[in-house]
C-alpha cells in the first residue's frame, strides 16, 4: 500500500490537496483511501459528501474516512490514561488538570494513523492519503514513537519488575497507585502497534510525506522546521507543493508587487526544499469544494503524472551524534570544497556553492553549538557541530 501524508501549516491547503490527490489516484484505477486525522475535519466539506463513521465510499475506487479521534484515544490510551489520572489525582492534582496531563500533544493524531497498519494488512487499498493536522501537531505526532520507546525501555520494563515484588508495601508507603498488569499490557500492546506503524511510515519504498506551503515567509519557515523534524526522525519526504500562487492572468499594478514578493518566496522555498521536487498550483477563483474543482487542482499539480509515484527517494540530510559532536551529512554530488561557503545565522544554516544555495533550519540542540568543521567525503558534505555550548569551541 502506497502511503502519502500531507502536512503543512494550518490553512495552506492540505485537505484540498489530499482530496484532489485521492480523486486523481482513484481515476487512475488505484483503490484509494483518503483519511483525515485532523480533529477539525473538513474532508467531507471539501468533497461535498457525507462521510460519517468508518470508511465511506465516495466514488469508483475512492473511499474516505474522518477518524473519530476521541474514540481512538479511548481504545488505545484509555487504561493508561486512567492510571495516570488516578496517579496525579492522588498527588493532589485537580481532576480536570490530571485528565489533561494524561494526554500528550500529538497523541490523538498518532492514534488515528495506527489504523494504517490494519489497512495495510487487509490489502484493501492500493493508496492511502493522510490529511494531517497542522504542522506543530504532526511534528509531535511523529516524534511520539521515539518518546514512547524511551519510556518503554527505560521506565516500564524496569518498573514492571520492581512493581511485581514490592507492590503491596510500596502502595502503602507511597500512597500512590502503581500500574497494574492490565496497564502494562495496554502499554505494551500500544508500543507494539506504534512500532509497527513507524516501520511502515519510515519505509521510503512506499511511504512519503509531502509538505504543502504558500509563498509566505512564516509558512515557509514553519515548513523548513517540519522538514528538519521529518529528516531527524527518518520520515521520507518526496515533494513539496506550493499552493495559492497568483495566476499568470492576473495583471495589474496592485498584484504585480505581490507577484514579486511571491517570486522571492518561491526562491526561498527552492533553497529550503532542494533537492525535493516542488509542484505548483494557482489560487482558484473560489474555494476548493466539490470533486470538479479538486479534479482541476489535481490536474494542475500532477499534470500527466500519477500522484502515487514516489517523486524522491533519497534522504536530503542526516543527523548523527558522534561522541559529543553532531554530524550533519548532506548529499551534494559534483561539488568542490573551494566553491563552498557556509554560515550559521541563528538556527539557520546557509550553504552556498556557485549557483546553488541551501537554507536549512537546524534542530535546537545543534544550533546551540559552534560549527567545527566542514568537509567533503565522496559526494557528501559533512558538517560537524560541537564543543562548548556557549559558543567557544573546545578544540
Ligand atoms: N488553490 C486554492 N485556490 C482557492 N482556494 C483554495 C486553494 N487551496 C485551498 N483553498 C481554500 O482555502 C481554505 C483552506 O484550505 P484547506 O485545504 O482546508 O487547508 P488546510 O487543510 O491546510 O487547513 C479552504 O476554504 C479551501 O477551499
Ligand atoms: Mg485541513
Amino acid at each position: 500500500m502506497r502511503i502519502i501524508l500531507y502536512t503543512g501549516k494550518g490553512g495552506v491547503g492540505k485537505t484540498s490537496i489530499s482530496a484532489a490527490t485521492a480523486i486523481k489516484c482513484a481515476q487512475l484505477g488505484h483503490q484509494t483511501l483518503v483519511l483525515s486525522t485532523d480533529s477539525a475535519h473538513s474532508l467531507a466539506d471539501s468533497l461535498e459528501m457525507e462521510i460519517g463513521n468508518g470508511v465511506a465510499k465516495i466514488a469508483d475506487n475512492l473511499y474516505a474516512e474522518e477518524v473519530n479521534v476521541n474514540y481512538e484515544l479511548k481504545v488505545n490510551w484509555g487504561k493508561i490514561q486512567s492510571f495516570i489520572t488516578e496517579f496525579l489525582h492522588r498527588r493532589g492534582f485537580d481532576d480536570f488538570i490530571a485528565e489533561e496531563f494524561a494526554i500528550f500533544p500529538g497523541m490523538e493524531e498518532l492514534f488515528s494513523i495506527l489504523k494504517l497498519k490494519e489497512y495495510e494488512e487487509q490489502g484493501r487499498f492500493d493508496v492511502a492519503i493522510i490529511d494531517c493536522a497542522p504542522t506543530g501537531s504532526t511534528a509531535r505526532m511523529l516524534s511520539f514513537p521515539d518518546i514512547i520507546e524511551w519510556y518503554m525501555e527505560r521506565f516500564f520494563h524496569l518498573q514492571r519488575k520492581i512493581v511485581k515484588t514490592i507492590r503491596p508495601i510500596a502502595e502503602r508507603i507511597a500512597k500512590v497507585p502503581l500500574p497494574t498488569d492490565e496497564v502494562y499490557f495496554s502499554m505494551e500492546e500500544l508500543y507494539q502497534k506504534i512500532d509497527g506503524m513507524k516501520e511502515i511510515l519510515t519505509n521510503p519504498e512506499y511511504s512519503s510525506v509531502r509538505i504543502v506551503f504558500n509563498p509566505e515567509k512564516m509558512v515557509i519557515k514553519e515548513s523548513q522546521r517540519i522538514l528538519t523534524y521529518l529528516n531527524l526522525f527518518n520520515f521520507p519526504v518526496d515533494a513539496a507543493i506550493a499552493n495559492r500562487l497568483i495566476p499568470d492572468a492576473v495583471d495589474n499594478s496592485f498584484f504585480s508587487q505581490w507577484k514579486d514578493i511571491e517570486a522571492q518566496y518561491l526562491r526561498l522555498a527552492e533553497e529550503s526544499f532542494n533537492p525535493l521536487p516542488i509542484f505548483k498550483v494557482h489560487l482558484f477563483h473560489r474555494e476548493m469544494v466539490g470533486r470538479e474543482m479538486l479534479q482541476q487542482m489535481a490536474d494542475e499539480i500532477f499534470q500527466d503524472k500519477d500522484p502515487s509515484t514516489i517523486f524522491f527517494k533519497k534522504r536530503p540530510m542526516r543527523v548523527q551524534k558522534v561522541n559529543n559532536d553532531y554530524l550533519l551529512t548532506i548529499p551534494l554530488p559534483h561539488s568542490d570544497k573551494r566553491d563552498l561557503d557556509l554560515w550559521v545565522r541563528g538556527d539557520e544554516l546557509i550553504i552556498t556553492m556557485k549557483n546553488y544555495r541551501r537554507n536549512l533550519l537546524l534542530p535546537r540542540t545543534i544550533s546551540a553549538l559552534p560549527l567545527k568543521e566542514a568537509r567533503f567525503e565522496g559526494d557528501e558534505l559533512k558538517i560537524i557541530f560541537g564543543g562548548d555550548e556557549y559558543g567557544k569551541s573546545s578544540s
